[in-house]
């Protein structure tokens, strides 16, 4: 796939000042915002799995220059699987939701612990689905630190996902619905400004995966930040558990979580904006196609998405130390903290 060839053809097809409600209507035009994939979307197409970067004399250029096109929000794209993945594990994979074992939710893999959550089946299955997990976990890590060699010391491995439901038509609460727009953030997992990055892969073999973005973080932040709350949650700093509320929830087997005003802000930000009506129907979209075999990654606490249709995804998170990024400014702690004109961390 060229630059140009598949995805202009693509792009033709995609579109976006129409409502979420509203079906494609093939207009060739950009959004509203005046964008369309293409500002979104950087094709990979000189970074093999055996022999990495085309020209090895910029490899360390190319790979500078992924990381900084991420910090900026975009989407890097491969139309294959970059790393190694079995053809088996594949199928194996795919077998699971036909087979009916009851899978109704995301898989979750914790490659530390190397434990499965979600997962169904019989004793056998859900040895094999651990084992291709932590066999995707490794291999996707390995990728990364390679394509992204300036974080490579940095990068920290966090969990991975088997998403094997269908996307359109899932019947989930709103703050839990994936197919509203939302900037992610981790209840249980505080980032203290830390970045969330993400790469998925599509393992269905005739379906894309389907997602809407729209505007930057610093867009989205300038137009909803103060109506989410952003003055009132920066005035109240960053304060640990109490040495009470701790103790109460140690003893009851729950996690403690010290939670920064940068998470409780991208916590609110979260829920607003899925809860937000006008929002969600009028603001510009662009819609992305992932097709069958695809890989894209993301900073999808920056990036805006929403998946609106497709089954059959693996996703591993890393998280990102601050210090690692090369462009901080861009870092939404930094477009929130210039905002609140104070800090939201001790980072
Ligand atoms: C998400 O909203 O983080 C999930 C996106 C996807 O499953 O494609
Ligand atoms: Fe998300």
């Amino acid at each position: 796939m060229t630059c140009g060839g598949q995805w202009d053809k693509l792009t033709a097809s995609r579109l976006a000042t129409v409502p979420m409600t509203t079906t494609n209507d093939g207009s060739p035009e950009a959004n509203s915002a005046g964008m369309t994939d293409a500002d979104v979307l950087v094709p990979i197409k000189d970074f093999q799995i055996a022999s990495g970067w085309a020209s090895p004399a910029s490899a360390g250029a190319r790979a500078r220059q992924c990381c900084e096109q991420l910090e900026e929000g975009r989407i890097l794209f491969f139309d294959r699987i970059p790393f190694v993945f079995f053809k088996e594990d594949r199928e194996f994979l795919l077998s699971q939701r036909q087979s009916g074992s009851g899978l109704h939710k995301n898989i979750s893999y914790r490659p530390r612990e190397n434990v499965l959550r979600g997962a169904a089946g019989n004793a056998r299955e859900h040895a094999q689905m651990l084992e291709i997990m932590g066999r995707y976990s490794t291999e996707v890590m390995r990728f990364m630190e390679r394509l992204l060699e300036p974080y490579a010391s940095q990068l920290a491995l966090d969990y991975a996902s088997f998403r094997p439901e269908e996307e359109s038509g899932r019947k989930l609460p709103t703050r839990k619905r994936n197919d509203l727009l939302h900037v992610d953030a981790f209840p249980t997992r505080p980032m203290n400004g830390h970045r969330i990055l993400r790469c998925f892969t599509n393992i269905n073999t005739t379906s894309a995966r389907v997602w809407n973005t729209t505007e930057s973080f610093a867009a989205l932040a300038a137009r909803h930040a103060e109506k989410a709350g952003l003055a009132r949650i920066a005035a109240k700093g960053s304060r640990r558990t109490g040495p009470l509320a701790r103790q109460i929830k140690e003893a009851f087997g729950l996690k403690v979580a010290d939670h920064s005003a940068y998470d409780r802000f991208m916590l609110r930000f979260h829920d607003y904006l899925k809860e937000h009506e006008e929002f969600q129907i009028n603001c510009p979209k662009i819609l992305l196609e992932f097709p069958p075999g695809s890989t894209w990654i993301c900073y999808t606490d920056a990036v805006p998405h929403a998946v609106l249709s497709g089954q059959y995804a693996l996703e591993q998170t890393f998280i990102v130390p601050l210090p690692a990024l090369l462009k901080p400014e861009l870092a939404p702690i930094s477009v929130l903290e210039k905002m609140a004109g104070t800090r939201l961390s001790h980072h």
